[in-house]
This record gives structure tokens, C-alpha cells and sequence, in this order.
């Protein structure tokens, strides 16, 4: 009785702390569980059948990874309508009754044939809006378990939160196509990757909504170009499918992740600033600021939430003292992420 209460109140607090997105979730949570079918190779027709009745489909596979994928004849490949939506034998011999009775003009007939529940089920293919979370990543996990990136799947906060593949990917109907900047940098080119959205951003707004005024402050690593293309996105920092590091760094830690673009950073200091070593979001806010440098705060009060007392006066005084004035305690104190001078010991050269 007591775990059911405390599963309860756990379920309780994860529904209560994030309203905007549970509304999302809540749709998955709600479908009735039916078991995938087991992938049976004699009830594939192949592909060549399927253009007849669903010609949108098959043209918006076409342009997709998943089409030119290297075919395997021993078993359903990418490229195969099937290996997602198994076998159509039966699906075919249903639909092609069905028009042929109509053509025929035996419109009773046909109707009879649609409103046969049994074998309208059984004719049925996996339809994905009928899936839930867990069934929809069991099925792409056929293929995709062995990728880098889904090692870390299980587990991570997307997963545990109820998402699936398809609240970021869509495999008929993704909008967002390669750029001419595609080359130049690797975000870029991620929004290739049958994203839902446009962008690689917009898909993650769907849910991270706050995250969207960074671009417009004053400080920003979400800078686009003129054609409000990011050159800087979402997935140069996290990876969406689960990381080893905390808040789904790409890396193992945020240190390490803003090392691989700001390496002279990383150092080695002969005076090092023990909060640098530390996080980098001791001082920075990752995705943008009204402060200049994506600073959490402007200097002096930045360096007042550690530094309140010392050798000199560290609280500001007149608006002309030498502690507020300019870069303020940066004026001095220049090397605030380490120091390589022999006589850096207090971050001044
Ligand atoms: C003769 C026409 C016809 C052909 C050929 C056909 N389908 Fe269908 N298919 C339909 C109809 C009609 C529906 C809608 C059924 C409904 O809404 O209940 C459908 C629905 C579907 C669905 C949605 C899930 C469902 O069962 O409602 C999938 C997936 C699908 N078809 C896949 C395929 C594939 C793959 C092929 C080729 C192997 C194929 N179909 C060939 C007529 C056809
Ligand atoms: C990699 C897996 C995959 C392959 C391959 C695939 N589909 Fe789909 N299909 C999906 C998913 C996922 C959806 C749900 C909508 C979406 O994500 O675009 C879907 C939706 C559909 C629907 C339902 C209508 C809709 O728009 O929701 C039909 C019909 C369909 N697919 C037919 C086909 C046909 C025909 C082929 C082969 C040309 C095919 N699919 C190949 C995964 C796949
Ligand atoms: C039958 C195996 C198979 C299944 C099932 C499958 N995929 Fe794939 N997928 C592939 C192959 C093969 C590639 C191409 C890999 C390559 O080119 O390196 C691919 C590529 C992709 C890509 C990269 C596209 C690009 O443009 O680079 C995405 C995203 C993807 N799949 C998502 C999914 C999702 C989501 C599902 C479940 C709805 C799914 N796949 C189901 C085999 C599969
Ligand atoms: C929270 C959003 C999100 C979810 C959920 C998600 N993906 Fe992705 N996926 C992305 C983004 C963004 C990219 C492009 C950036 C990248 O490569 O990391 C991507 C890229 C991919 C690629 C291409 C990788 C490459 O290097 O070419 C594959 C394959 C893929 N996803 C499969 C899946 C599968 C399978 C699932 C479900 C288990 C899934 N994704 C769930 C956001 C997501
Ligand atoms: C330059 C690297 C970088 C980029 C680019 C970036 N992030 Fe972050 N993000 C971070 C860091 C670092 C944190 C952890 C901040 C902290 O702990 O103070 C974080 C935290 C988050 C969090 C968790 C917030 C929380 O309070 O726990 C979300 C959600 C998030 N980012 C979404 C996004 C989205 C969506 C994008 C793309 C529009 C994005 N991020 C782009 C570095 C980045
Ligand atoms: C369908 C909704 C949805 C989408 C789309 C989505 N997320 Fe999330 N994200 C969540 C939920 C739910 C959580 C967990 C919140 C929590 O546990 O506090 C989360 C958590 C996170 C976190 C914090 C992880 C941590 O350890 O605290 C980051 C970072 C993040 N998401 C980045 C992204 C990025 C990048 C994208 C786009 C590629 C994305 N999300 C797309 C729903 C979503
Ligand atoms: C994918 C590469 C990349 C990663 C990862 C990255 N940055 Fe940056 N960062 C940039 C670029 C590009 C600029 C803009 C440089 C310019 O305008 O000269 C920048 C600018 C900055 C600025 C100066 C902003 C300004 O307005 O002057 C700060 C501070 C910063 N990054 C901190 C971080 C922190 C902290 C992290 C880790 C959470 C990080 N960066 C991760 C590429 C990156
Ligand atoms: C103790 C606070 C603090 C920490 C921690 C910190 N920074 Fe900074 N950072 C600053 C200040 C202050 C500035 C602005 C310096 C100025 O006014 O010239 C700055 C500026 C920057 C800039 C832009 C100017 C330049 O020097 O290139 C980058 C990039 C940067 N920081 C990256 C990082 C990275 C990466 C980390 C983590 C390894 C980090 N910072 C940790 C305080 C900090
Ligand atoms: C998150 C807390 C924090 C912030 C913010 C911070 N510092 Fe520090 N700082 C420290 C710590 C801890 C030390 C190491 C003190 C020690 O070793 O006794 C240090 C050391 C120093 C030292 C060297 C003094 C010594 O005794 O080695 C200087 C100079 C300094 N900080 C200046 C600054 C400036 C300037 C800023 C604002 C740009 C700043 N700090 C922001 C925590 C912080
Ligand atoms: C006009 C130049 C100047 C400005 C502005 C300045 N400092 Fe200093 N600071 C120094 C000098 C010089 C020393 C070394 C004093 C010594 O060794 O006797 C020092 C030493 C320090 C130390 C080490 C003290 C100790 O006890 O070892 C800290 C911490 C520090 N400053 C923080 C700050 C902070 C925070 C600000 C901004 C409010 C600031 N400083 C502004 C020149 C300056």
C-alpha cells in the first residue's frame, strides 16, 4: 500500500512540474497497449504494389535515407515499406477485393467486405499514431539499437519522459532539408536528419519554448545567419538521444563540451580560477544573455557572489571608482579563466 501511495505522489509531482509538456506526453501515456507483431517474411509483398492507393506516402519516402538505403534481399531492409509497417499480404488481398468489388459495381458487397470487423483488423498494417512511446522506439530500435547514439538511449531524460522517435522525427512528412551552408557546419547538417520541424531548434521548441528568446538577446550562441540559418545549434552542445555527461551534454561535461570550440580555455594554468575548473556556468549562461559574454551577471556583481572580501575593496564604491568603471573588476583582473605569467597569481596578465 505505502509503494502504491509513493508511486502515486511520484507520478503526481512529474505530471505537476511540467504542465507545458505533459499535455504532449499525456497523448502518449493514453493509448491502449497492443503487442507489436512478430516481423513474419512470408506475409511481405515488396514495395511495388503500395504507389496504387498511397502515392503521397511512397513520393515522401522517396528523397529519405531510409529509401536509399542499400537494399537486403534476405530479410525487409530500410528501404522496405514493410520493415516498419509488417507484412501487407493480407493487407493487399483486403484493399484489392475491396476496389475490385466496387468496380464491379457490388457496392453491397464491397461495404460488407469494409465492415467485417475481424478481417478489417487483421488486414490492418502497424500504424504508428496507434503506437505508444515504448512500442514506436521498439520498432525503430530494430535497426537503430546498434548506432552510436542509441547506446545512451535508454535511460536518458527523453526517454524516461515518455518521448519516442517520432516527437523529433517524422519519416513521411519531414520539412527539414539539407542547406547550402550544410558543409560548413555540422548543426547544419543535422537538419537533414527527418526532424520534424524545419530546423533542428524548432523541433526541440516544440517543448523547450524558453529556450527560444536566447536568439534574440544581446549575447547569444544561437546567431544565425542572414538567411536566419543557426549556425549553432541545439545538437553542438547536447545530444538529444541520452549522454553519459549531465543535461545531455555531448560530452562528458560541460567543461568538455565547450573545450572542443574554446580550447585555449582548457588550459593548462599555472594560476588557475577554481570556478572555471569547475563549470563554465559558474559565470555563463549556455544559450544567451542580456549581459555582454553570455554572462550570468555584469562584473562587479558577478565576482561579488564569491569574492565579498580580500586584500583590496572588492565591493564597487562611487560610480567613478576604478571598481565599477570600465570592465570593471576585469579592468585588473583580466585573466579570470587562468593565468600562464609567472606573476598572474591574482589574474591580472
Ligand atoms: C488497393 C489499395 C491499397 C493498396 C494497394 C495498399 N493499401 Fe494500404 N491502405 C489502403 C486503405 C484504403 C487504407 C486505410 C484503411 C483504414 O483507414 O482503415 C490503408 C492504410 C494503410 C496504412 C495505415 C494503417 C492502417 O492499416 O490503417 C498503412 C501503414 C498502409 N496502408 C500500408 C500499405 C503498404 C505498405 C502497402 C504496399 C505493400 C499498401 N498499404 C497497399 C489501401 C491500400
Ligand atoms: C522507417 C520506417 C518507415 C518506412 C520504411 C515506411 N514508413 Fe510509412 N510511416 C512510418 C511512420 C513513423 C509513420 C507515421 C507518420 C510519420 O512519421 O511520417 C508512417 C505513416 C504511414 C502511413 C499512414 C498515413 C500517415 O501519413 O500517417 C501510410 C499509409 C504509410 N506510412 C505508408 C508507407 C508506405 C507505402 C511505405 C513504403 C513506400 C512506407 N510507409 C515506408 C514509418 C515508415
Ligand atoms: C529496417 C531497418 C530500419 C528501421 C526499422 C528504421 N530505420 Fe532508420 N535508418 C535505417 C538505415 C539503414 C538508415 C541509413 C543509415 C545510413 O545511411 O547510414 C536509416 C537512417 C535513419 C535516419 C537518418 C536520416 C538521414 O537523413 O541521415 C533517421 C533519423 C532514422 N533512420 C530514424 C528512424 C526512425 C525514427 C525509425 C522508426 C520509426 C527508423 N529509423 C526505423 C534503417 C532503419
Ligand atoms: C528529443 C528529440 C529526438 C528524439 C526523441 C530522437 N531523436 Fe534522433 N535526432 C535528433 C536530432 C536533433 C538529430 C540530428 C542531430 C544529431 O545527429 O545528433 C537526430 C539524428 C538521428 C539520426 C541520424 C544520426 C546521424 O548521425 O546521422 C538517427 C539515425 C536518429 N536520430 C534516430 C533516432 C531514433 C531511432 C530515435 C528513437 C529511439 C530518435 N532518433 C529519437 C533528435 C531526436
Ligand atoms: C553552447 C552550448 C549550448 C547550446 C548551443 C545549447 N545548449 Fe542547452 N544547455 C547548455 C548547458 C551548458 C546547459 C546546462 C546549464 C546549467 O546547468 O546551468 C544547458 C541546459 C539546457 C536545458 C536544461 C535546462 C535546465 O534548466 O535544466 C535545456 C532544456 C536545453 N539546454 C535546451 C537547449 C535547446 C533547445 C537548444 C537549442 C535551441 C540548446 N539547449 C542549445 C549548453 C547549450
Ligand atoms: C516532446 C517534448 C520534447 C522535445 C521535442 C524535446 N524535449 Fe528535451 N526534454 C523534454 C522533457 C519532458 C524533459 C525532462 C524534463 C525534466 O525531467 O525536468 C527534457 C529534458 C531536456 C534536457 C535536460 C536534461 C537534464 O539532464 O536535465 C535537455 C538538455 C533537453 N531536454 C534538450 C532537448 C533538445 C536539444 C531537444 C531537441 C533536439 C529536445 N530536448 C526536444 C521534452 C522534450
Ligand atoms: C560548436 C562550437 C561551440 C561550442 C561547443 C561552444 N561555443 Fe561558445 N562560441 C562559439 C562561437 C562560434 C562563438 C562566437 C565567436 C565570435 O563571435 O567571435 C562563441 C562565443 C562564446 C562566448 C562569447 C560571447 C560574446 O558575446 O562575446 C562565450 C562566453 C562562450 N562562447 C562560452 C561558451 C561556453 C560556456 C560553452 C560551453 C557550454 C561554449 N561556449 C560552447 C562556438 C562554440
Ligand atoms: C569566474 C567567472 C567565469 C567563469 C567560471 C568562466 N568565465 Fe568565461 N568569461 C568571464 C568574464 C568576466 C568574461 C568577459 C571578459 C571580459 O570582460 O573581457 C568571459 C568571457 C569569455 C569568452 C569571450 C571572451 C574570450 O575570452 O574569449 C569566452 C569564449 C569564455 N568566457 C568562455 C568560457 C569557458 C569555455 C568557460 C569554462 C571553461 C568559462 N568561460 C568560464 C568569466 C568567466
Ligand atoms: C563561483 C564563485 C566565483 C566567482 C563568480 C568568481 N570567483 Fe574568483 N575565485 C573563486 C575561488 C573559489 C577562488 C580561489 C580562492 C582561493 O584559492 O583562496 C577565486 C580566486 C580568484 C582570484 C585569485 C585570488 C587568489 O587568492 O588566488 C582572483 C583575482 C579572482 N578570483 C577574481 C575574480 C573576478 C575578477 C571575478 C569576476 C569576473 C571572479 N573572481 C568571480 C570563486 C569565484
Ligand atoms: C584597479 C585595479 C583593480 C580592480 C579594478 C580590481 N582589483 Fe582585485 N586586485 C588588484 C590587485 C593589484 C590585487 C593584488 C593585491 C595584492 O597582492 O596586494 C588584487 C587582488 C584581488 C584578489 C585577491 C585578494 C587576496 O586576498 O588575495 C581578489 C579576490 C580580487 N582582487 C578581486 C577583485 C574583484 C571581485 C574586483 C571587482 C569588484 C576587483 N578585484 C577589482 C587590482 C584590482
Amino acid at each position: 500500500m505505502r509503494i502504491l501511495k509513493l508511486v502515486f505522489v511520484i507520478f503526481f509531482c512529474a505530471t505537476a512540474a511540467a504542465p507545458f509538456i505533459s499535455s504532449k506526453l499525456a497523448a502518449n501515456a493514453k493509448k491502449e497497449i497492443v503487442p507489436l507483431p512478430a516481423q513474419d517474411p512470408s506475409q511481405f509483398v515488396g514495395n511495388s504494389s503500395c504507389a496504387e492507393c498511397h502515392a503521397e506516402q511512397v513520393a515522401r519516402l522517396a528523397p529519405t535515407a531510409h529509401h536509399k538505403a542499400k537494399a537486403d534481399k534476405a530479410s525487409a531492409s530500410a528501404q522496405s515499406c514493410e520493415s516498419c509497417h509488417g507484412g501487407a499480404k493480407v493487407h493487399l488481398e483486403f484493399h484489392l477485393t475491396a476496389q475490385k468489388l466496387i468496380k464491379e459495381g457490388k457496392d453491397a458487397e464491397a461495404e460488407a467486405l469494409q465492415n467485417d470487423e475481424t478481417k478489417a483488423k487483421n488486414a490492418s498494417m502497424i500504424a504508428f499514431d496507434k503506437l505508444t512511446a515504448t512500442q514506436i522506439n521498439a520498432s525503430c530500435m530494430q535497426c537503430h539499437s546498434q548506432m552510436k547514439e542509441h547506446a545512451v538511449w535508454r535511460g536518458n531524460k527523453h526517454e524516461k519522459a515518455k518521448l519516442s522517435c517520432l516527437d523529433c522525427h517524422s519519416m513521411h512528412h519531414s520539412p527539414a532539408a539539407p542547406t547550402a551552408d550544410s558543409k560548413l557546419f555540422a548543426t547544419a547538417q543535422a537538419e537533414g536528419k527527418l526532424l520534424k520541424r524545419r530546423t533542428e531548434a524548432d523541433t526541440c521548441f516544440q517543448c523547450h519554448g524558453d529556450v527560444r528568446k536566447a536568439q534574440f538577446q544581446r549575447s547569444t550562441h544561437l546567431f544565425r545567419n542572414e538567411n536566419r540559418e543557426h549556425q549553432l545549434s541545439c545538437s553542438s552542445c547536447h545530444e538529444a538521444h541520452g549522454s553519459i555527461g549531465e543535461k545531455l551534454m555531448r560530452t562528458g561535461s560541460i567543461n568538455e563540451t565547450c573545450y572542443q570550440c574554446h580550447t585555449e580555455k582548457r588550459g593548462p594554468f599555472l594560476y588557475e580560477h577554481s570556478p572555471v575548473r569547475e563549470s563554465c556556468a559558474n559565470c555563463h549562461k549556455s544559450h544567451g544573455s542580456n549581459n555582454t559574454a553570455l554572462l550570468n551577471a555584469r562584473a562587479p556583481m558577478l565576482c561579488q557572489q564569491c569574492h565579498i572580501q580580500g586584500r583590496h575593496q572588492t565591493v564597487a564604491g562611487y560610480s567613478n571608482s576604478a571598481f565599477t568603471m570600465n570592465r570593471s573588476c576585469s579592468t585588473c583582473h583580466a585573466a579570470v579563466h587562468g593565468s600562464n605569467h609567472p606573476s598572474g597569481i591574482n589574474l591580472q596578465r
